[in-house]
């Protein structure tokens, strides 16, 4: 079990959402508007000066990647970064993943992970004696950073966290994305979420039975069934990667296009609009340009910011 925040960061693993109080959100959200400044004037920062993080993605990535990459430089600090590790470290002759973190905790002052395995940001964390694993993503289990920066994105919006009616669309089930942010946002009162997704991709019907002791979760499977006026809308990809079976993939992929008719029939004036990208065909362009649309912009900007945050209260910088 991971240990909770508690209003300190430093030192801790990030593994889940499941450590973080409402506090601890706002202890991190104070400090990501200082870092939204730090980096949208291009000031020379030393707050990670002397600091080292590597980045270890055993799995494809552009924002976390990028973002993390970024963050640490815009705060002086400097990175070792394995793309691929399966093919450019020594993890390609045979090294066990346990070795493979021992050694990069020897060289630096915190690893962010990616890898496909679920249980695997939490087995890094076990294996590093000296340094705190920060979690970019375990297969299909949790994407903490990124319900960070989601759970920042719908706060600068709206002023607050609590009651609140939330659009999810997509893969439900095997969505990190989507399980970190239910987990967030069950720390708030009076959020209710629809849940659209093809029958096929609904939420485990463990976590179903988990997540609705906390919050009020609805589940549909057509368009119909969408509220008017939600609050936030989050479309998902239909993750090709994740399916065994490619038929059930082909059949499911299309299910739910996201386009400017959706949006003019249910959306409501000031219903934001998200996505965690890479997106595929599941957003038209068309709706790029709506306003209310900010996954190409503040969505994958914050992302930045809340990282900055996040590596200077674990690394205890700020
Ligand atoms: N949102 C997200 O995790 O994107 P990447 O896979 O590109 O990092």
């Amino acid at each position: 079990m991971v240990g909770k925040i508690n209003g300190n960061f430093i030192g801790k693993d990030i593994i889940s959402l499941d450590q973080f109080s409402p506090k601890d959100l706002k202890i991190l959200f104070h400090h990501t508007l200082k870092m939204k400044k730090i980096a949208s004037t291009a000031s020379a920062s030393k707050i990670l000066s002397g600091n080292i993080v590597t980045l270890l993605f055993y799995e494809p990535s552009s924002r976390t990647f990028g973002s993390f990459s970024a963050a640490i430089k815009q705060l002086g600090g400097q990175t070792i970064e394995i793309i691929n590790p399966q093919k450019f470290s020594s993890v390609a002759k045979g090294e066990t993943f346990e070795d493979t973190i021992r050694v990069f905790e020897a060289y630096s002052d915190t690893i962010v992970l990616r890898h496909p395995q679920v249980g695997s940001a939490q087995k890094a964390a076990d294996a590093a004696f000296f340094v705190p694993i920060i979690s970019a993503g375990d297969g299909i289990g949790e994407h903490p950073t990124q319900a960070l920066l989601d759970l920042y994105t719908i706060y600068e919006k709206f002023k607050r966290l609590d009651n609140l009616k939330f659009l999810f669309a997509g893969d439900i089930l095997y969505g990190r994305t989507v399980h970190s942010l239910l987990r967030g946002l069950s720390l708030f009162k009076n959020n209710a979420v629809f849940l659209l997704s093809p029958k096929q991709l609904k939420l485990s019907r463990k976590d179903l039975e988990y997540f609705s002791k906390k919050i009020n979760l609805i589940e549909i499977d057509k368009e119909k069934g969408v509220p008017k006026n939600a609050d936030v809308w989050y479309w998902t990809r239909i993750q090709k990667e994740r399916f065994g079976n490619k038929s059930l993939y082909l059949k499911v992929k299309n299910k739910y296009i996201l386009t400017p008719k959706l949006v003019n029939k249910y959306a409501g004036r000031n219903t934001l609009i998200m996505h965690p990208l890479p997106r595929i065909n599941e957003i038209e362009k068309d709706v790029d340009d709506d306003p209310r649309a900010v996954y190409l912009r503040s969505q994958i900007r914050n992302g930045m910011y809340v990282r900055m945050a996040l590596l200077g209260l674990v690394l205890g910088k700020i």
